[in-house]
Parts: C-alpha cells; sequence; structure tokens
C-alpha cells in the first residue's frame, strides 16, 4: 500500500538509526555516554517545580487552559523581551505563548503557507525549521550560508531565481547545529532586505540565554522596523532546563502573531495552567538560575574543547547553544557523518548526531551535545583518544570496509 502523502515527505529520523545502536549496544552492557540528543540533563530549578506543586492543588487548575497563554505568562514575556532586549512588545496583539518553540514553529508554519510557497531555509538546521513547511505544502530552498558577508547576496541570488518569489526566511542564531551566532549589524541588513523584498522573517530564538563569552545574543526584533516582518520564537526548555514541560513564545507582528493564534485556538487549550504559572514565575525570578544552568554549560564547552583536543580531535569551541560543531576527522570524513557516528557508538561508547541529520550541507560534521557532565565528558574524550589511535594503527579493522564510500 502506498504510504500517505505527508508521510512520504518525511524521511526517517536519521538519528534514529543511531538511537537504536545505542539501544543494543546498551542492553549488551557498554555504557554509552550520550552527547547526542540536546535533551537538557539538568533538572529544573526547584523554585520552579515547588510553584507547579502549589498551584496544581488547586481544583480550579485543572480545566481547560487558555490556548494563547494567561494574561500573566503573556505580561511576563513581555517584561522579558523589554528588560533582555529593550523591545517592546502588546502582550495582548503580540505574544502567543506556545507547547514548547516546536509546535509554534510548525503552527505558524501551518498558519501561513499556500501550497508551493517557496521558503528560504538555513541548511544544516533544525529539522523542523524545513519540515514544518514541508508538512504545510512549502517548498524548501537550501541557503548554505553563515551570518556574514556572503549571506545578503546569497539572499538576492534566492529572490532572483526562486518562482513563485520566497514567502519566508528562517533565522536561528545562535544556531542549532552550527552554534554560529549573529550580530546586531548582520541583523539590520537582513531586516531591510526582507522589507524591500516583502520577505517574512521567522527567527528561532532558542539559545537566546545559552551563551559563553559574556556576549548575550541579540534578538531581530531589536532592529527598528522589524516588528512589521518579523515574529521571534524562545523557548523555555534551555533557558530553564524545562524541556518536558512545553512551553515556548512567538512574539512579533501582530498578523502574524494573529494567525498563529487562531490557528492554536482550533487545536489545542494552551498548556497545562499550573505550568503556565510555573512559567511566569520562572520568567518572573531574578535570573539567578539562569546564570548558573548557563555556567554549567560553559564549564562542560571548556572541558570538551580541551579534552577532545588532547585526544586528537579538534572541535571549535562554540560561542553559544549547547552544541559543539566537529568536523569528521580527516581519515574518517569520507565515511559520512551517519557511518561516522555509528562508529563512536561501537568502538567508542560515545553517541553523537550525525550531521547529515541536520540537511545535506552538513555531512562532514557530527554535532556533539553538551548534555552530561564533566567527568563523563572526559571518559568521552579518553575513548575517542583510544578508538583514534587503534583507527591509525589498522584503519581496516576499525572502518568497516562495507561502510566505506
Ligand atoms: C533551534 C531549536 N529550536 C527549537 C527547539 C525546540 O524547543 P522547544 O522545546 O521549545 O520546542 C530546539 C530544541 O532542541 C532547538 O534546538
Amino acid at each position: 500500500m502506498e504510504e500517505f502523502h505527508k508521510v512520504r515527505r518525511l524521511p526517517p529520523y536519521v538519528f534514529e538509526q543511531v538511537n537504536r545502536l545505542k539501544a543494543s549496544a546498551r542492553a549488551s552492557g557498554a555504557d554509552i555516554i550520550d552527547l547526542g540528543m540536546g535533551n537538557p540533563d539538568l533538572p529544573t530549578p526547584q523554585s520552579i517545580v515547588d510553584k507547579l506543586c502549589d498551584v496544581v492543588r488547586d481544583p480550579r487548575t485543572h480545566r481547560y487552559s487558555s490556548s494563547r497563554g494567561i494574561p500573566g505568562l503573556r505580561r511576563a514575556q513581555a517584561n522579558y523581551y523589554a528588560r533582555r532586549f529593550g523591545v517592546k512588545l502588546d502582550p495582548e496583539r503580540q505574544i502567543v505563548a506556545t507547547l514548547g518553540s516546536k509546535e509554534g514553529f510548525a503552527n505558524m508554519a501551518q498558519a501561513i503557507t499556500a501550497p508551493g510557497d517557496v521558503v528560504l531555509c538555513p541548511n544544516p538546521t533544525y529539522p523542523i525549521h524545513a519540515f514544518g513547511f514541508i508538512m504545510s505544502g512549502g517548498v524548501i530552498r537550501s541557503m548554505q550560508v553563515e551570518p556574514d558577508e556572503g549571506f545578503i547576496p546569497a539572499l538576492e541570488r534566492a529572490i532572483r531565481h526562486s518562482i513563485p518569489k520566497p514567502l519566508a526566511l528562517i533565522l536561528n542564531y545562535p544556531s542549532n547545529p552550527t552554534a554560529h551566532v549573529a550580530t546586531l549589524d548582520f541583523f539590520k541588513d537582513v531586516v531591510a532586505f526582507a522589507r524591500k523584498h516583502e520577505l517574512i522573517l521567522l527567527s528561532d530564538l532558542a539559545y537566546a540565554e545559552i551563551y559563553f563569552d559574556d556576549n548575550p545574543p541579540p534578538s531581530v526584533l531589536q532592529v527598528p522596523g522589524a516588528m512589521d516582518v518579523t515574529v521571534e520564537f524562545t523557548s523555555m526548555s534551555k533557558t530553564f532546563s524545562m524541556p518536558g514541560w512545553r512551553m515556548g513564545f512567538a512574539v512579533g507582528n501582530e498578523r502574524l502573531i494573529a494567525a498563529l493564534t487562531r490557528v492554536k485556538s482550533y487545536l489545542d487549550y494552551g498548556a497545562f495552567t499550573p505550568i503556565q504559572v510555573a512559567a511566569t514565575a520562572a520568567l518572573n525570578s531574578d535570573g539567578a538560575e539562569v546564570e548558573e544552568v548557563r555556567s554549567i554549560y560553559h564549564r562542560r564547552r571548556d572541558v570538551l574543547v580541551d579534552a577532545f583536543a588532547r585526544a586528537g580531535w579538534q572541535v571549535p569551541a562554540p560561542a553559544a547553544t549547547m552544541f559543539a560543531w566537529a568536523p569528521i576527522p580527516e581519515p574518517f570524513r569520507e565515511l559520512g557523518s551517519l557511518e561516522f557516528s555509528k562508529l563512536l557508538v561501537e568502538k567508542a561508547d560515545v553517541a553523537v548526531s550525525p550531521g547529515i541529520g541536520f540537511g545535506e550541507h552538513g555531512d562532514d560534521f557530527v554535532r556533539i551535545a553538551l548534555v552530561e557532565n564533566e567527568h563523563r565528558i572526559r571518559q568521552a574524550a579518553r575513548n575517542i583518544k583510544r578508538f583514534l589511535a587503534s583507527a591509525d594503527a589498522k584503519p581496516d579493522n576499525v572502518v568497516a570496509l562495507n561502510a566505506r564510500r
């Protein structure tokens, strides 16, 4: 029987192949150090958990909640944007709470896309950026560019050669998986371009608070006039270690926020009220807990870069996000990222994410997530050192011949 139209457009998750190997290695007793999925391992701060527990005891909170977010939560998000970015938002018309930023992004795609609309999407990138639009009937034009002087010329080419004219451009800085960070000047150029060409900007700012070099990433909405064309998504998952709570936001242009709010009003009743109240308390807190989360990732990053370099693998230090985007060591590059990732599970007991899972232009890299403690990251480096040394000695023993391209 032929696969359903939509399902045919969703390739099997590449990461699943590494996950299956990981599960079978673990079942046979291996101690796999899992630096694969970007699933924060830190517990949610106790004060946020306590707030949830308090609120859940009140049966009035057990009813359907508000799809677009309770007013206090939207006000708290407006205050966060004012404090952090100096951006003024109207909680009534420019903010909607989402069930994690991923849900918000996917439903925004659904709200604004007509069949065949062209969307400019980074490659490599977090999969929902492309597949949110593919599921909505859109067509992706990949942008293999970094946030530098090559970006605007690439946008000009994209506009010139896309029929129909592109609907939207996706921005994701700090980037998952590349960890590239954009400057405000870069955003100014992109906003000017988008306004000129009537291009919607969808900015994924999930890593707004996970940065390391005293250089907080900017919001596109800081650019004067950006509000005319932009919606930005933020997430509580990484900032407050709340990935399982499913809480995020879309903010920005009123027409776009209204479109998302309308679609969501048909689909969901919002997050559970106690979660919304606890999220409000988190956003209104003094920031000490966020500082702690940031410093833990910072230390892990330093340990990773240092220990892997000593193991013979030079990994560039990411300036933000919870990921290192690591070029596959030269002798293994021809294998491609999926086979190399499988090798690391089998021979080094270390799981990473193959770059190909983020798009074809990611295939020379793997993504290493900072989701194990410093001790385990050092252990991963020792395992990799042994693996690289044995590969030097007997490459054909280490790399299965049938896996060679
Ligand atoms: C760039 C990016 N956007 C969105 C998300 C999803 O976040 P949320 O948990 O808010 O849905 C992630 C999660 O890894 C991410 O890396």
